[in-house]
């Protein structure tokens, strides 16, 4: 008998079921029992074999134990679901009250923040900010900035050449040992009026003290146009040391020579560390040079060809290190850049 045969199939799948303790084995039951060519749809196929008044009464039977199969299969699924999820979440579990992990933040370095204050100073003044290469032709450190081979004005720069040995001639290429190059560089793309201040890496090969690196940076100033006196100059590196150093630190302008400047002077301010009392960083004067600068010499106006009867520059250039030095009370440049965690963790922000 067909219903005998289903009810046994009936039961026998409701044992099994209960013996599916995985998710996979409860897939493998419905596949043996319920699939395609599972028992019931077996059992399901000798409905043909009986007289056909019979087969209604058969069908309800075995439609009502698969609804049931189905059911209870529904019922196992998510008795073992939560199972899963029970463990799942035991073993992920989260202490939500342990202390998180510190996250380490970088900072800016000393000198880039200093720099970028002294850009954005410039940049309030006119003006605008450009870089160049550090590895540049001896014509633009040089030669177009009226310092001609063999003259002993290049003396004031130790140089790293590119290429050893030989003469000058033959060593054409070498790290720059100043921003100044760029003046040319920009009065050679741009006509005036031109107003650029340029940052960047500069290299000296020189022995390091307190106050000099080999590596170090700079920044050049630059304006070009008709008219300009040295009163422009002053006033406007007056304001740049104002707005940065503040109304109250005094600032002293001292003739100095330059061969791409004439008149050159140099700019200091007083020692911040000291007082203006004399110290170590100061080398003992109370005053702290931080640039060099000067009205742009005639010959540089006509290397670029610029005629100088009718344009005047002024030009300034200083380190970013010593505004630094300056600005936080550091007493040593070898600090900026050997790298020691326990020196540039004080300029975070
Ligand atoms: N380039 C000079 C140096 O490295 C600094 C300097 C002096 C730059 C006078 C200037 C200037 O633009 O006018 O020593």
């Amino acid at each position: 008998m067909i219903t005998t045969e289903l009810e046994q199939l009936r039961a026998e799948a409701l044992a099994s079921l209960e013996q599916a303790e995985t998710l996979d084995a409860l897939r493998e039951w419905r596949v043996t029992y319920l699939g395609r060519r599972g028992r019931l749809t077996q059992v399901l196929r000798q409905l043909g074999t009986i007289p056909p008044e019979e087969r209604p009464r058969v069908g309800a039977v075995a439609n009502r134990i698969k609804d049931e199969l189905e059911a209870a299969y529904e019922a196992r699924e998510a008795v073992l679901k939560e199972a899963a999820l029970a463990v799942t979440l035991a073993a992920e579990r989260v202490d939500v009250t342990l202390p998180g992990r510190p996250v380490d933040l970088g900072g800016y370095h000393p000198t880039t923040l200093v720099l970028r204050e002294i850009t954005s100073a410039f940049a309030e003044l006119g003006f605008q900010v450009v870089e160049g290469p550090e590895v540049e032709w001896d014509y633009y450190n040089f030669e177009a900035l009226n310092i001609p081979r063999d003259h002993p004005a290049r003396d004031m720069w130790n140089s790293f050449w590119l290429t050893p040995g030989g003469t000058e001639a033959e060593r054409p290429m070498l790290l720059r040992t100043h921003t100044s190059p760029m003046q040319i560089r920009v009065m050679e793309k741009f006509r005036p009026p031109i107003r650029v201040v340029v940052p960047g890496r500069c290299y000296r090969y020189e022995a390091t003290d307190a106050t000099h690196e080999s590596m170090f940076y700079q920044f050049e100033g630059l304006a070009v146009d008709e008219g300009l006196t040295f009163a422009d100059l002053k006033g406007t590196l007056y304001a740049f040391a104002r707005m940065l150093f503040g109304p109250e630190r005094r600032v002293r302008f001292r003739c100095d020579y330059f061969p791409f400047v004439e008149p050159g002077c140099d700019m200091s301010i007083d020692c911040s560390h000291c007082g203006g009392q004399g110290c170590r960083v100061c080398g003992g004067s109370g005053w702290i040079e931080i640039m060099g600068a000067g009205m742009v010499h005639p010959q540089v106006l006509r290397n670029v060809g610029l005629d100088p009867d009718r344009y005047q520059g002024f030009a300034f250039g200083g380190g970013p290190e010593r505004v630094a030095m300056l600005k936080y009370g550091i007493e040593d440049i070898r600090h900026f850049y050997a790298n020691d965690l326990r020196f540039l963790r004080q300029f975070r922000w």
